[in-house]
């Protein structure tokens, strides 16, 4: 899709639809002062209908009064109601509705004066049209994706024409994440992820560097061994290192992606088992991260980790009862082989620290049906060591709308993983903090870097309870590619 930057003064714009924003209550409609009254009328007239309410949306016909063919109308709520995520979901509707149409061709006036910065709002506008045009139509024999060139209208700025480019980099970083997130699990296997992460190296100039099954033996991957050993698609340690920023302590980034978790010998009951193909959706975030990074070429160090599995039952499988050895070289006793996360997370989280010596070590992890009971389907859970990375994540998640809820972590929990027999077990005490218990484990593997957790159980794909929005189409949301991308963007100003 062609983005651009126009400063034409949109009464004089040529295209097919032009698009304003109209607030709700004090019926404002941004951009259009001083338009011909015949077509103010029909505004005024379209206004008592859609009254600026947020995504509500007003076709009007121009009869050649100006050179654009259409106005739509889109509601945004009122003035001081505007959000983040205002602008993000209001473009969505206009995507939609653009895409109905069937038009080649569309303009979007950037609202001025509002409480917004001008260069937010075009990021907003950017990610809300291309994610809700966004369609997983890889199996379907008809197509249903669909493209036209859009017009920013904004006035001069130097920084336009990069913030716009970021955001289609952005943009498609999430679509990237959501297009491998979505696919079933007989079509993608720890070897599929693997082989799209070497495409990604190759296109984009990254190192790569793929573990196999005895190579994962050899090393000490006892966490990876033990979940894969029971699938015939065998497991991978999956590692991309986007290396721009010299000498600097990279940050690692890595991702739980069991392709598909039937629970393993504790096996889950059937009723929506089908939706654990999405429990590979940390580490398909992590590898639209790196897509987004390296296409950025951001000058600073990151590595993606992503250890891949199938958790399936068999006569190979590991089993309740079991003691691992992990990465880290602590044992681990298996009570339930169907919390295998933050068996493979603990591995990968290890590794990391260990070979990297980062500066910050993030994790995504579809970890726990306990962090949905405790915050649902609309906000991740973030566990971490730091209070700071803590403040910053939070920063980040406000800008991107991406919500997060912090939760704690201290040694009371910490005792709440202890083992008769090994280091630690796998699961903590009956159903209690069972996301908190989760994220003692993986602190377990991380010895002393700042260190923050997601449990994207609930936000990885759109579920009961999801919030509609135009943007998140039916299926893997990519949570988590947006909000790392503005954490990293802070970070390296
Ligand atoms: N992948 C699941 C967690 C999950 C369940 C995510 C439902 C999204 C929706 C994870 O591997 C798992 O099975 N966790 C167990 C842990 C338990 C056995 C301690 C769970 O949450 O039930
Ligand atoms: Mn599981
Ligand atoms: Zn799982």
């Amino acid at each position: 899709m062609k983005i651009i930057q126009d400063t034409t003064n949109p009464l004089k714009k040529q295209t097919s639809v032009l698009c304003a924003y109209v607030t709700e209550k004090t019926n404002q409609v941004f951009g259009l002062e001083g338009i011909n009254p015949k077509i103010k009328n029909a505004i005024t007239e379209s206004l008592k209908e859609i009254e600026g309410k947020l995504g509500k949306i007003s076709i009007i016909n121009t009869y050649d009064l100006i050179p654009a063919k259409r106005i739509l109308l889109v509601g945004i709520g009122t003035k001081e109601k505007i959000s983040n995520d205002t602008f993000r979901f209001a473009s969505g509707k206009i995507a939609q509705k653009i895409k109905d149409m069937k038009v080649k061709d569309f303009a979007i006036i950037v609202p001025q004066k509002t409480q917004l910065k001008q260069t937010s709002i075009i990021s907003q506008i950017i990610e809300g049209v291309r994610l809700s045009l966004f369609s997983f139509d890889k199996y379907k024999k008809e197509k249903i994706n669909f493209s036209a060139n859009l017009a920013i209208i904004a006035p001069n700025s130097k920084d336009i024409t990069k913030v716009i480019k970021r955001a289609q980099i952005i943009s498609d970083g999430v679509i990237f994440t959501k297009e491998i997130a979505n696919l079933p699990p007989n079509e993608c296997t720890p070897i599929t992820l693997a082989n799209f992460a070497k495409d990604l190296a190759n296109k984009n100039k990254m190192k790569c560097r793929i573990f196999d099954k005895s190579q994962l033996k050899r090393g000490g991957f006892g966490g990876i061994t033990a979940v894969g050993q029971g699938s015939k698609n065998e497991p991978r340690l999956i590692i991309l290192e986007h290396n721009k920023g010299g000498n600097k302590k990279p940050i690692v980034i890595v991702g739980k992606a069991v392709t598909f978790d039937t629970g393993g010998i504790s096996l889950k009951p059937g009723e929506k088992m089908d939706e654990m193909k999405f429990d590979k959706c940390g580490g398909c975030t992590v590898l639209g991260i790196m897509k987004a990074v390296s296409e950025l070429q951001l000058p600073i160090n990151v590595v993606g980790i992503v250890p891949s599995v199938e958790n399936m039952p068999s006569g190979e499988s590991y089993r309740p009862g079991d003691i691992i050895k992990l990465y880290s070289g602590k044992t681990a006793e298996i009570l339930n082989t169907d919390a295998e996360g933050r068996l493979i997370l603990a591995d990968a989280l290890s590794y990391g620290e260990k070979i990297y010596k980062p500066k910050t070590i993030i994790d995504f992890a579809t970890l726990t049906g306990a962090c949905i009971v405790a915050l649902g389907t609309n906000v991740a859970g973030m566990v971490s060591n730091n209070e700071n990375l803590v403040k910053e994540m939070t920063l980040a998640s406000n800008e991107t709308y991406e919500e997060v809820w912090h939760l704690p972590l201290n040694e009371d929990y910490m005792s709440m993983i202890k083992s008769d027999v090994a280091d630690m077990k796998n699961v903590g005490i009956g159903r209690a903090a069972g996301t908190i218990t989760a994220a003692a484990f993986l602190q377990n593997a991380v010895e002393k870097t700042p260190w923050v957790h997601f449990d994207i159980a609930g936000v990885a794909w759109t579920q009961t309870g999801t919030k509609e929005k135009p943007y998140n189409p039916k299926g893997a949301t990519g949570f988590g590619v947006r909000l790392i991308l503005e954490y990293l963007r802070k970070n390296t100003q």
